[in-house]
């Protein structure tokens, strides 16, 4: 797709996106009010397919309300004028989602029966097609459903897998629909997959780190992955094969990232030695303990042994530790002089960027939803973003990165 390539790498990927919605025939139905939303809301146009049994389920008037637009199904939508204009409107979209989509929407698609409106919505568009299954989890589980996701696939049609939990049915299985959230990261993992990162790898660092004392103690930092896992999403939106290594955190990972858990340093060590063999950049946002116990007591140290002095040794260097010749762009949380302090530790890291986080004050790093930075790059250049989102500083990170590796290309 080319319109991850055209886009300002500092702007969603979702603004300004042409998304045909089909909605099924499942109860899951009113959850694609909240996608259609939120799609909304982040900037794209969103054209909704229903089908005739998802108006059993939700009804046209509300997507027309969430997005602006004529929402397109019911009884006239197989007229040949609606017809042509739906295929009009498919051959336009970037992309098109169908989500729920039931058993007997993917074999009509799987199979080309274009007699409704969403199949042959999805037979007449060019654009990528992401599809999230949702049924009870034995027709899930089926030989036919399964042959007909088979196919799917093959075709290239993106499938979001179903979550584990409670069901229509009141069952407990395989058959929900992820949440909106994961569906949107689908979303932009697709539109993003023809961006200037297509074909680089990029590994993220994101977390915190633990070291323990004793089977129950540990040390550790505020550090929750929000901005890791922001900076995972960024790359893999500009089209990046992303390899997430993900310390203690809060947040989980994204979609259509490879990830691998670390806990303390030696682990995160040990995962980012893999992650970066043959790597083209690696951007080290994890908050990596410095300290950690000389000894780690095999049994929980009893109260009774009284006052107690830890000594604590330093842990290894984990960037400077890892082999490769790769865009390293690091962080540092500095409380003073943080740019000065940042560039002495761009020069003696040999970093080819550093991104320096200012973290006096509740509303940046570490636990914040917002984060303010300065990045600065080997070559002196230097920008500054204010207080945002981390969604939005990672925008800018990733942009360093696009431009960093850009001039590094023969
Ligand atoms: N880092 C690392 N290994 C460590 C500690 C930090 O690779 N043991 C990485 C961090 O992930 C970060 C960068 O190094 O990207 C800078 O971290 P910071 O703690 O600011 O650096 P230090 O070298 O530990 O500097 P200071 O002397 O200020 O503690």
């Amino acid at each position: 797709m080319p319109v991850a390539a055209c886009r300002d790498p500092a702007m969603s990927i979702l603004k300004g996106a042409r998304v045909v919605l089909g909605v099924t025939g499942s109860i899951a139905a009113y959850k694609a009010a909240d996608l259609a939303s939120q799609l909304t809301q982040a900037g794209s146009s969103v054209d909704v397919v229903l089908t005739e049994s998802a108006q059993a389920f939700v009804g046209a008037l509300t997507f027309e309300a969430l997005t602006g637009r004529a929402v397109s199904g019911g009884p006239l939508a197989m007229t040949s004028e609606h017809r042509i204009t739906h295929v009009a409107l498919a051959q336009a979209a970037h992309v098109a989602v169908v989500a729920p989509a039931t058993a007997a929407a993917i074999a009509r698609y799987a199979q080309g029966l274009s007699e409704d409106l969403l199949t042959a919505t999805l037979l007449a568009t060019v654009a990528p097609v992401v599809l999230a299954p949702v049924m009870e989890s034995h027709m899930y589980a089926h030989a036919a459903t399964q042959a007909n996701l088979a196919t799917l696939r093959g075709r290239g049609v993106h499938i979001v897998a179903p979550e584990h939990g409670r069901l229509a049915s009141g069952a407990v299985g395989v058959g929900r629909l992820p949440p909106t959230q994961a569906l949107l990261d689908a979303i932009r993992a697709v539109l993003g997959a023809g961006g200037p990162l297509r074909g680089r790898t990029v590994v993220v660092s994101a977390g915190g780190t633990r070291e323990f004392l004793d089977p129950v103690r540990f040390l550790g930092n505020p550090a929750t992955g929000k901005q890791g896992v922001a900076l995972a999403r960024a790359a893999r939106d500009l089209g990046a094969s992303v390899r997430l290594v993900l310390g203690v955190a809060t947040v989980d990972p994204p979609y259509g990232v490879e990830t691998t858990r670390a806990a303390s340093v030696d682990e995160l060590l040990a995962a980012l030695e893999l992650a970066t063999r043959g790597c083209d950049a690696l951007i080290m946002s994890a908050a990596v303990g410095d300290f950690r116990p000389s000894q780690t007591e095999p049994t929980k140290i009893r109260r009774d042994r009284g006052p107690l002095t830890i000594e604590l040794v330093p842990t290894p260097d984990v960037l400077a530790a890892l082999p490769g010749d790769f865009v390293r762009v690091a962080f540092a949380a500095e409380a003073e002089d943080h740019v000065a302090a940042a560039q002495a530790k761009l020069a003696r890291k040999q970093l080819d960027a550093i991104v320096v986080n200012d973290i006096r004050g509740a509303d940046r790093g570490f636990a914040a939803d917002t984060n303010a930075v300065t990045i600065l790059a080997r070559d002196g250049r230097r920008s500054d973003v204010p207080l945002s989102s981390k969604e939005d500083v990672a925008a800018a990170v990733l942009a360093v990165v696009v431009d960093l590796l850009a001039r590094r290309s023969p």
